[in-house]
């Protein structure tokens, strides 16, 4: 959609929007990071996402018109040693509010604590006052202490808190019941794949 007005140096690191030959060092960063698994563009988890896949969704963000993706660069050898993915987006379905939304912000372990995180965030501060946007948002793993640490100490407050279940829990704990027209539907499905029975995993 956009392209960063300007380019975001702090320290020894450069923030600027990421571009195809950064592909590569992308794929490599999330690899040895673990991949989030949002990323392999499906809701299931428990796969391993292989790399033609992580290549393939790089390359879908890096034209997608909604999303920017921003790079930090260490300026000694030009390394990437960060990413961020951006995307403008309403929040508030009876009072929508545009906010930029950070569904991935990633630093390689050797290089944090030396304020990348935080060019990569300022980056995405300067992208949204350039779109007018008065909010960012960064979807974390409740789970991931530090990492929720480190955004509260930002000023990150909790916004919502999305739980996840698969349909099959739900039916047990719920009590779900079928007619025997419904019953017999479902089993056809079953049969041809249309509802398995599989993990549903955790999101951010
Ligand atoms: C969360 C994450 C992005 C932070 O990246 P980072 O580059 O380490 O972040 P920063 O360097 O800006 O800040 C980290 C800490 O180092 C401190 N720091 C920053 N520059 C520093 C410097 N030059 N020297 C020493 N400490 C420094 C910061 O004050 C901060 O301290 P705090 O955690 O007590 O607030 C990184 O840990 C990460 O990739 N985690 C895994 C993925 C993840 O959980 N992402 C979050 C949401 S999707």
């Amino acid at each position: 959609m956009y392209a960063l007005e300007g380019i975001v140096s702090r320290g020894n690191v450069r923030v600027r929007p990421a571009a195809p030959s950064d592909i590569s060092e992308l794929i490599v960063l999330s690899e040895a990071n673990g991949v989030p698994e949002h990323m392999s563009g499906r809701g299931r988890r428990a796969r391993k996402t292989d790399t033609a896949t992580i290549a393939n969704r790089f390359s879908q963000l890096l034209t997608d018109p909604d999303r920017l993706v921003l790079v930090a660069v260490e300026e000694e050898h030009g390394a990437v040693v960060g990413f961020a993915v951006l995307l403008e987006e309403q929040v508030g379905v009876l009072a929508p509010t545009p906010t930029m939304y950070i569904s991935h912000l990633l630093v390689a372990p050797s290089y944090r604590r030396r304020g990348t995180g935080r060019a990569l965030l300022t980056g995405a501060v300067r992208h949204a006052e350039d779109r007018e946007i008065d909010h960012v948002v960064v979807g974390v793993q409740a789970a991931a202490r530090d990492a929720n640490r480190y955004l509260a100490r930002l000023g990150f407050a909790p916004l919502v808190v999305r739980r996840i279940a698969s349909v099959q829990a739900l039916r047990r704990s719920l009590g779900i019941v079928d007619s025997v027209d419904r019953a017999a539907l479902r089993r056809r499905r079953s049969v041809r794949g249309v509802l398995p029975s599989r993990v549903v995993g955790r999101g951010a």
